[in-house]
């Protein structure tokens, strides 16, 4: 069975004339190719669902784009998909289906994994999460005390954490349920503000976790029990506690209720598992409906990249415009840039799918990948960011690609508020491609009565050279449905990365050392000569750490 291909992405033919095409383009000015062509914005825009992609202030040209498609097809970008769509085992180092898009499936889809129908289970696993969550809605599940629950706390880490933290809030102006708090830091100071401030006999507590063996979570949870049974003696426990996971002897040790507890499989990645029993705290804020709509969404955009051609393909043309700019035009990061504050924290989960997934060197089969992989994901919603970072995209040394996502409808405050978030969201899509230039900025100058010598001086640093890639993906405005899509479109565009630079998008090995190299140093913090394996800095600052532990 073919898992992969064997082909190094720099031996694939596309790629020299790639590289030949980038040095062509690298002098070519973006904004001067949409003075060439009157329908450069309309040739580079793609309408997927209810998305507007505008990929026209790339620095790309028509043929730039036929030779990524190229790149693809020699990579065998279709034949991948289709052998993750079919269930095959594409996550080589743990012998894993990948699946997620069974996932939110609806009753007309049928995935497999190893032969063995698996969406009836999956949708068996959503209705009784989704009744559970109605009936805490209706107050047919309260709290030990018969109170209805208010707070829901979601103790969980890394994909048990991101996607419930950033789509609670990117929703909350359409929620109908639970308020939902997130705990996932080791250090224990998001419970105990937590602790302080909510009612116990109105909390339900849902542990997530896959393994249910994370330290952080463990650590949480387990202060969370212990006060909600100090609080409200031993019997509350299975009152107030819910779990996902797919370890179910660890629930059972937990004393998890066998009725609030959700399952899911091997073949659901942590960071693609929000629209599991994963995504249980999410329906409890956001409602079954909304969740239901959630799914809908990606679902929309799964058909869409399981079935467009290439070049007509959004998840395609985003990962290979990635691939663009970071291996042809040398960007090393990405800035995510949402102008709606509601998704103030989908750049920290588009990292952790982005980076975790393709922060990756070696291909599947151990040899190195001889091309840069991952870049870094970073980001932060607009227009607070124009006021922080946004100096270095347009004047720094390093050229950032940004993606921005723009709702056009305003999602809780006055339309006018968001028609200035629009407004700034495109000038500065535009003023990183467009640019300021010296004569520009000396002409501005002069017009603000400085003299020739003065504006000479100045002209300089107010030149903004231009010329910086940006997308804008548009949304009419900002709900379930279209945060679904969303979703998935990076989902896929991060596995067609994968497959061309010849990766595992789904393991992550690469956080493993340092769990472990905590676990060995967790008793020295009390008593550092225990330390005695560890370097002489971890040595010296574990002493110190012990002279400073006393109050
Ligand atoms: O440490 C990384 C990781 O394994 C992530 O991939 C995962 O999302 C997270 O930890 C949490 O894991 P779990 O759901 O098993 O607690």
């Amino acid at each position: 069975m073919k898992k992969y291909s064997a082909r190094y992405p720099l031996d694939l033919p596309a790629w020299a004339s790639l590289k030949a095409h980038a040095r062509d383009l690298k002098p070519l000015a973006t904004s001067k190719l949409f003075a060439q062509d009157k329908k450069r914005a309309e040739r580079f825009s793609m309408r997927v669902a209810d998305l507007l992609l505008d990929v026209s202030r790339q620095r790309i040209k028509p043929r730039t784009l036929q030779l990524l498609t190229q790149l693809a097809k020699q990579a065998d970008v279709v034949g991948a998909r289709d052998r993750m769509i079919a269930g095959q085992a594409i996550n080589s180092t743990e012998g894993r289906a990948v699946l997620h898009m069974a996932l939110r499936g609806n009753s007309r889809d049928a995935f497999s994994v190893d032969g063995v129908l698996v969406s009836s289970e999956v949708r068996r696993v959503r209705r009784d999460m989704l009744r559970f969550v109605d009936a805490v809605h209706d107050g047919a599940i309260v709290g030990a005390t018969g109170q209805p629950f208010s707070d829901v706390i979601n103790i969980g880490i890394g994909g048990s954490d991101l996607g419930i933290v950033m789509a609670t809030r990117a929703l909350a102006h359409v929620a109908t349920g639970l308020n939902v708090h997130t705990v996932s830091n080791v250090d224990g100071t998001q419970l105990a503000d937590l602790m302080a401030a909510l009612d116990p006999a109105r909390t339900l507590v849902v542990v997530c976790s896959k393994t249910f063996t994370t330290l952080e979570t463990m650590t949480n949870a387990n202060a969370a029990r212990a006060w909600i049974k100090s609080r409200l003696g031993e019997g509350a426990v299975r009152a107030h506690f819910a779990a996902a996971s797919t370890n179910h002897p660890a629930m059972d040790a937990f004393d998890i209720n066998p009725d609030r507890r959700f399952g899911f499989w091997d073949w659901v990645g942590g960071r693609y598992s929000l629209w599991s029993a994963v995504g249980l705290s999410i329906a409890l804020g956001i409602g079954s409906d909304q969740f239901k709509q959630l799914l809908a969404g990606a679902r929309k955009m799964d058909q869409h990249f399981a079935t467009a051609p290439v070049q007509e393909n959004a998840p395609m043309l985003l990962a290979l415009l990635g691939i663009w700019n970071s291996n042809f035009l040398g960007a090393t990061s990405q800035a995510i840039l949402p102008y709606d504050n509601r998704l103030d924290r989908f750049p920290a989960y588009l990292q952790q799918l982005q980076m975790e997934s393709s922060g990756k060197r070696v291909r599947h089969d151990g040899r190195a990948v001889r091309a840069d992989t991952g870049r870094v994901i970073w980001g932060e919603a607009g227009s607070n960011a124009q006021h922080s970072f946004y100096q270095l995209l347009h004047q720094g040394t390093d050229i950032i690609p940004a993606d921005f996502i723009l709702p056009v409808r305003s999602s809780g405050a006055t339309q006018h508020a968001q028609d200035l978030a629009i407004a700034n969201c495109l000038a500065q899509a535009d003023a990183l491609m467009q640019g300021f230039s010296e004569s520009q900025a000396r002409k501005d100058l002069l017009a603000r009565g400085l003299s020739n010598r003065q504006a000479a001086a100045l002209a300089q640093h107010k030149v903004h050279e231009g010329n910086r890639p940006s997308t804008v993906i548009m949304m009419r405005a900002l709900t379930a449905l279209a945060l679904g899509q969303l979703i998935a479109l990076y989902e896929h565009k991060v596995f067609v990365e994968g497959i061309v630079w010849g990766i595992n998008s789904f393991d992550q090995w690469g956080v493993e050392l340092g769990k472990k190299l905590a676990k060995s140093l967790e008793p020295a913090v009390a008593d550092p000569r225990q330390a005695h394996d560890a370097n002489a800095s971890t040595q010296r600052l574990l002493q110190q750490a012990k002279r400073w532990r006393k109050p």
